[in-house]
């Protein structure tokens, strides 16, 4: 047998071994796995390099509806094109309907938006603000059928706030479909509250938005959120968990039997509070939510993923231009925190961050790192064993990475529509140096490659929620 690609002599890290061997591509697909599988009209030299599953990106927001004024800094082109240098192959956005817009009409516009400009392949997440018959009784049911198999619903945000009724209105619908309930726990009045008395106390620098979500916040909101999912009998994602209180809940939870998930970010790794703190309006670049912590809350974290807690690593990559009235500098957003639009750029940074704050310094292994980044969100989301895996059949989704090269992140290097990063400076070891989407190069040492995108809608299968 002949294949189109043999990627020759790498360590290829599959969800159960590191072997160093080939892989046989056909068709877009792995077709072996195996010891000198021969020739191929192609060779690629994977010696000396680490072959792991392209990474799949389950929580990213591009070209999302942001407010009156405010415009995301990504679109599909863009973010796609971040995504793929960074080392990932399939990404997950969130579809938000703009003001009077069903959830139907949504999905299919922001379809469109994706169709022939994006590099990898995506699927779609929806998001449930409204709760009305038609929403819940029909749109939600026949987008769930049609592959849209997991949608989020927020205990925070203004306009986006679920009730707990709501909330287990939306989920009764996940139980009939079999689908994926994310859910984003910050408890609105509690927020709302605290915001208040800041404001009237003066303080309303960006670090303020720290001080006014505090951990309890979360803490409580990710218990009620639980407590909801056992009462309408259904799996959970907590998605974007940021500190060891939050994280205790979810185990205690499990203890008694729930099923539920759990994802971190490299946000809640690496940054703190005190990054809200800097000087000169500089604390708005790193205003997301719930915001990064302190030392010791990352290091529970830190023990979350060592221990295998956190099912999923994602970057929530929510891009704003910094030096931009339509982005973080928005009107008003100088006067109080509550005005500067919430989230920080990632998908081009989460895997080497990762990889060097975990591989290289010996806290999880190479089969860890595939699963925290990749597998586990293929499983999560319906989609494998397509993606997230380096076996027989799957896509042949790889991507290089080279163990020992050192870089320091940079924003004039990535390829995302933000003009900063919230890493920069930030020294990794180790970095993906080729990305293969359905055996096709698309990118090579961080720069594009390949014409055109090729990026695909994947219609996804339900969850598996036994992991
Ligand atoms: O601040 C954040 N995380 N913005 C993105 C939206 C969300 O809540 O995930
Ligand atoms: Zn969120
Ligand atoms: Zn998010």
């Amino acid at each position: 047998m002949t294949y189109d690609t043999i990627v020759r002599g790498g360590r290829i890290v599959t969800t159960s071994d590191v072997v160093t061997a080939d892989i046989g591509i056909s068709g877009g697909r792995i077709a072996a796995i195996g010891v000198d599988l021969g020739e191929a009209a192609e060779i690629v030299d994977a010696s000396g390099l680490i072959v792991m599953p392209g990474g799949v990106d389950s929580h990213v927001h591009i070209s999302q509806p942001s407010g009156p004024g405010i415009e995301m800094a990504d679109d599909f082109a863009s973010a796609s094109a971040a995504a793929a240098c960074g080392g990932n192959t399939t990404v997950i956005p969130f579809c938000l309907p703009e003001q009077g817009q069903s959830l139907r009409e949504a999905v299919a516009a922001y379809r469109a938006k994706a169709e022939g400009v994006c590099r990898v392949d995506y699927g779609i997440h929806l998001i449930v603000k409204d709760t009305d018959p038609t929403t819940l009784g029909q749109d939600l049911p026949a987008l769930l059928e049609a592959g849209h198999t997991s949608f989020k619903v927020f205990m925070t945000y203004e306009g986006l706030a679920l009730s707990d009724r709501e909330i287990l209105d939306v989920m009764s619908v996940a139980r009939a479909h079999r689908a994926m309930v994310m859910v984003h726990a910050e408890n609105e009045d509690a927020i709302s509250f605290l915001r208040d008395n800041a404001e009237r106390e003066g303080h309303t620098g960006p670090f303020h938005h720290a001080t006014t979500r505090p951990v309890p916040v979360e803490r409580e909101a990710v218990h009620r959120a639980i407590t909801l999912a056992e009462i309408a009998e259904v799996p959970l994602t907590i998605v974007h968990v940021s500190n060891g209180e939050a994280l205790d809940e979810i185990r205690r939870a499990r203890r008694r039997g729930a099923r539920v998930f759990a994802e971190t970010c490299p946000q809640y790794l690496t940054l703190t509070a005190e990054d809200l703190d800097r000087t000169e309006f500089e604390g708005a670049k790193y205003v997301c939510s719930p915001p990064p912590r302190t030392v010791a809350e990352q290091v529970a974290c830190w023990g979350g993923i060592e221990r295998g807690d956190f099912e999923l690593y994602s970057s929530d990559h929510c891009p704003f231009r910094f030096a931009d009235t339509a982005g973080k500098d928005a009107p008003g957003a100088r006067k109080s925190f509550r005005n500067i639009p919430n989230g920080i750029p990632g998908v081009e940074t989460r895997l080497p961050i990762l990889f060097s704050e975990g591989v290289v310094k010996g806290r999880i292994s190479l089969q860890r790192f595939a699963a925290l980044t990749a597998t586990n969100h293929a499983r999560l989301y319906g989609l494998a064993p397509r993606k997230g895996s380096i076996a027989v059949d799957a896509d042949a989704d790889l991507t290089l990475w080279d163990p020992t090269l050192q870089r320091t992140i940079r924003q004039v290097d990535l390829h995302h529509g933000a003009d900063y990063t919230p890493w920069e400076g930030f020294e990794v070891t180790g970095w993906p140096v080729a990305t293969f989407l359905r055996g096709q190069l698309v990118a090579r040492d961080g720069e594009l490659a390949g014409a055109a995108p090729r990026g695909a809608f994947l219609a996804r299968e339900c969850p598996e929620t036994v992991m």
